[in-house]
């Protein structure tokens, strides 16, 4: 083991390590004889090989969400009880949080439950969807409305991994980094690391950092009775566009916008400041446009959140850095704050297509 790999432990009921470094799946060993891994087809066909090359079976899936399906869950299922896989084999999943959400789901549904280990490909798969054990599918009707909790026995995130990322989708892991460092207080809110720092030491302990936030609200509430809810800092709105947009906007790039949502949500009921960090991440972020600037064709979508209970919709706010909270927020609020929403956005890109008109037009040779 490298001595600057880093090790986060999940203290659930059965305890499990996350271990975030460099050449981590050269060396992967389960103690399992009989593994599936079920992939990413869209990884590049090396990184495939490196780890199907000690497993008996692969199972390439659909590409991101497009895999999240009850049709695809069926088919993994059905592969694996075609090749008779016992309970004490155990499914491995190499990809971003799509897949892992998908395999995690069928670890968790293949006769009742087999063990189950991560890989993640990608930064948001890191820091967030391989860690915690909630695992799924999407309906038609909404996001993840399917699932079961169900943590993996390890996590491997192998930063060599991350080298063949597109900037888009290293900067929607970064989402989740921001959103964690909001949720631990002001001064761990990291800065905005590019994909070219990948290599520098002190982006391996920021994500180490970053998961071990994830892992303690996990420790203490893994089932999210309560705390773990203020993961979902940004998600309510963030889902709804996501969805809304039937996925061109990545569910980074969706909880970017989200967060700054939760923001504006979070001045207007309790003053608090973090906005200008909000703005100023989406500015760096540069998402996708907004899939509508109608809050109305919202409200169905958010109405359908996790976080809803009988008595209605809940939003993550923040009281200041470092102290999320649950609480509803009456209509006019949330409307008024998508307002706010809108201009905020609007500003960021002017500025953008002005420091784009600002750039010397290419010569045509
Ligand atoms: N992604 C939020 C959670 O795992 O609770």
């Amino acid at each position: 083991m490298d001595a600057n790999n880093q090790i986060i432990s999940v203290n659930v009921e059965a305890p499990y390590n996350v271990t975030v470094g460099w050449n981590l799946l050269e060396r992967l060993e389960l103690p399992h004889k009989r593994v599936a891994l079920i992939y990413d087809s869209k990884l590049p066909s090396s990184l495939v090989k490196k780890v199907s090359s000690h497993f008996e079976l692969s199972i390439p899936l659909p590409s991101g969400e497009a895999c999240k399906s009850l049709e695809v869950h069926a088919k993994v299922l059905s592969e694996l009880a075609k090749h008779a896989f016992p309970r004490d084999a155990a499914i491995v999943a190499l990809g971003g949080g799509a897949t892992s959400d998908l395999a995690g789901y069928v670890a968790a549904s293949y006769l009742r439950g087999v063990a189950f280990y991560n890989l993640p490909t990608s930064l948001l798969g890191m820091v967030d969807a391989s860690v915690g054990g909630k695992t799924g599918v999407n309906l038609p009707e909404g996001k993840n409305l399917v699932g079961a909790f169900h943590q993996p026995r390890a996590v491997w995130a192998d930063l060599e991994t991350l080298q063949s990322l597109p900037e888009r989708v290293w900067k929607e892991g970064m989402a989740e980094m921001f959103k964690h460092g909001l949720l631990e207080r002001e001064a761990a809110v990291p800065r905005f690391f590019e994909k070219s720092d990948l290599e520098q030491p002190d982006f391996l302990s920021t994500l180490a950092r970053s998961i071990r936030v994830k892992a303690e609200i996990v420790a203490r509430d893994p089932f999210e009775a309560g705390e773990r809810a203020h993961l979902n800092l940004g998600h309510t709105l963030g889902h709804a566009l996501e969805w809304a947009s039937n996925h061109s906007l990545s569910h980074g790039e969706a909880i970017g916008y989200g967060l700054l949502y939760a923001a504006i949500l979070s001045r207007l009921e309790n003053r608090s400041t973090w906005m200008g960090k909000a703005a100023e991440f989406l500015e760096w972020m540069r998402p996708s446009p907004l899939p509508t600037r109608n809050f109305e064709d919202l409200i169905p979508l958010m109405a359908r959140d996790k976080k809803a209970t009988s008595d209605g919709l809940k939003f993550v706010l923040l009281d200041g850095p470092g102290n999320p909270y649950t609480a509803r927020v009456a209509l006019n609020r949330q409307h008024q704050a998508f307002q706010e929403f809108l201009k905020v956005v609007d500003n960021i890109e002017q500025r953008a297509s002005a420091s784009r008109s600002l750039l010397p037009t290419p010569e045509v040779p």
